[in-house]
């Protein structure tokens, strides 16, 4: 019998160190260059994932975290993770909803963090959604896959137009957090090899032992080929576009 293709991709997922462009140095970095939070902050992460950057800011701070993610089993690996580094249930909940539509109260956090995850609402929408969570002046950094040049190669504006339609340039996007209430405080482009060495590198091999798993399987192909398609076409236009870190404050 065939298998579901997103069950199959997500326990591909789920083998990886982690799920979107980044790692924990660029984490840190983002992190250390903000100004104004208090000695504790309470920080809610959105779409946190196996949550790399929820265990990197409780390390390197003395807040508390509030880690938000849609799927269960990405969830219970971060709570293991955050057993192992001896991080205590005080300074870390897990809360397993629909970013769009959390049951929290408004006005409570100091930081949203969010790794390649905004995609799903749109920066804007997404932006507009979130705003409500942070106090007066509260911080936001989200990254996001940007236009990086207004005159991408045109294979490039095709699988975006249609992966991502509504994609934006650097310029765009910080016009899309004003009008969602946000002044910009600066932006960051991930270097290539982020893109690389914890997230499509170990990618390539998985693909290939599912490939070969579910040999004949039509629909888990297609995701595969998807899948691969993504990694060939950032090999080829990785100047065209890339994950940008906003560092953004609420406006009062
Ligand atoms: C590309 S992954 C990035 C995960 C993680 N931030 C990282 O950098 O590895 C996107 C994450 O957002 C979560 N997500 C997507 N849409 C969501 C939604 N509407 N509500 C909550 N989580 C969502 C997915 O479950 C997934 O874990």
């Amino acid at each position: 019998m065939d298998a579901d293709p997103f069950r199959v991709f997500l326990e591909m997922q789920m083998k990886l160190p982690r799920n979107a462009p980044g790692s924990n140095t660029m984490t840190r970095t983002m992190f250390e260059s903000l100004e104004g939070l208090p000695q504790e902050p309470e920080m809610l992460f959105m779409g946190c994932g196996q949550g790399n950057d929820v265990l990197e800011l409780l390390r390197c701070s003395k807040g508390r975290a509030t880690a938000v993610d849609m799927l269960k089993p990405f969830l219970a690996k971060l709570e293991a993770k955050a057993e192992v580094a001896g991080i205590s249930g005080e300074r870390l909940r897990t809360v397993c909803s629909d970013f769009e539509a959390l049951d929290l109260p408004d006005g409570i956090f100091d930081l949203i963090w969010s790794e390649g995850a905004i995609y799903t609402l749109g920066f804007e929408e997404g932006l507009k959604a979130w705003a409500k969570y942070l106090k007066p002046g509260g911080l936001a950094v989200v990254s996001e896959c940007t236009w990086l040049t207004d005159t991408p190669s045109a294979e490039a504006r095709l699988f975006w137009d249609k992966a991502y339609p509504i994609m934006g340039t650097l310029a765009e996007n910080v016009e899309r957090a004003k009008r969602a209430g946000f002044e910009l405080l600066s932006t960051h482009v991930l270097p290539e090899e982020e893109w690389w060495t914890e997230y499509y590198q170990p990618l390539i091999p998985q693909i290939a032992a599912v490939r070969e798993a579910h040999a004949g399987d039509a629909g888990v192909q297609a995701m595969l080929d998807e899948e691969e398609t993504e990694i060939r076409l950032y090999e080829r236009h990785a100047a065209d576009y890339g994950y940008a870190f906003y560092v953004l404050r609420k406006r009062a």
